[in-house]
């Protein structure tokens, strides 16, 4: 299929975001260990990004999740891959994403990690979001910017594994 790429986020913008939301999130967290959790393989970018400017005790560890293909998009059934290596039991935990489309990844997760990690307190943050194309009502703590309903690459986001290394949000636009 032919495509090609638009701008979308220039790379000092999204920068500039990142360093916010690690202000904020260091204020939030005022001292305490965090556990930052990366959903594989979208969220390495950004995740890499924001605890270097995060001045506070980070641990960090990954999850890979199964996404649904688009035509059982209504299932919601997300299978985990990989489960986090550390036992995160009584541990502050922040769920990292690179974005929140229809929400269901996200959803599934925090269920999951409610049901049987044990965790102290969880919270969620991703770079982007596509607040129109929500299915679920989750609850996003810190959001880096709210997208519209296109298909975005970029810092960590990928179109057929391609473009994850791009410094900056593009989208691909189908011709
Ligand atoms: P959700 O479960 O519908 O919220 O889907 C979230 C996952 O779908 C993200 O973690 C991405 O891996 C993928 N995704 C959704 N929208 C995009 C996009 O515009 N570009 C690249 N990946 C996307
Ligand atoms: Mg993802």
């Amino acid at each position: 299929m032919n495509y090609r790429i638009e701008n979308l986020i220039d790379r000092k913008t999204v920068e500039n975001r990142i360093k916010e939301l690690a202000k904020q999130i260091e204020k939030d967290y005022a001292g305490e260990e965090v556990y930052c959790v990366g959903l594989l393989k979208g969220s390495v970018v950004f995740l890499s990004d924001l605890v270097k400017e995060i001045n506070t005790p980070v641990i960090i560890d990954f999850m890979s999740v199964s996404s649904y293909g688009s035509e059982t998009v209504s299932s919601g059934d997300v299978k985990i891959l990989k489960d986090t290596d550390l036992d995160l039991r009584g541990k502050h935990v922040l769920i990292v994403e690179d974005i929140i489309d229809t929400g269901l990844t996200l959803e599934h997760v925090i269920r999951y990690f409610k049901e049987s990690k044990g965790v102290k307190t969880l919270k969620t943050c991703t770079l982007l979001s596509k607040p129109e194309r929500r299915k679920v009502n989750i609850d996003i703590d810190y959001v880096g910017f709210d997208v519209p309903d296109k298909f975005v690459i970029g810092y960590g986001l990928d179109y057929d594994q391609k473009y994850r290394n791009l410094p900056y949000i593009a989208v691909v636009v189908f011709e």
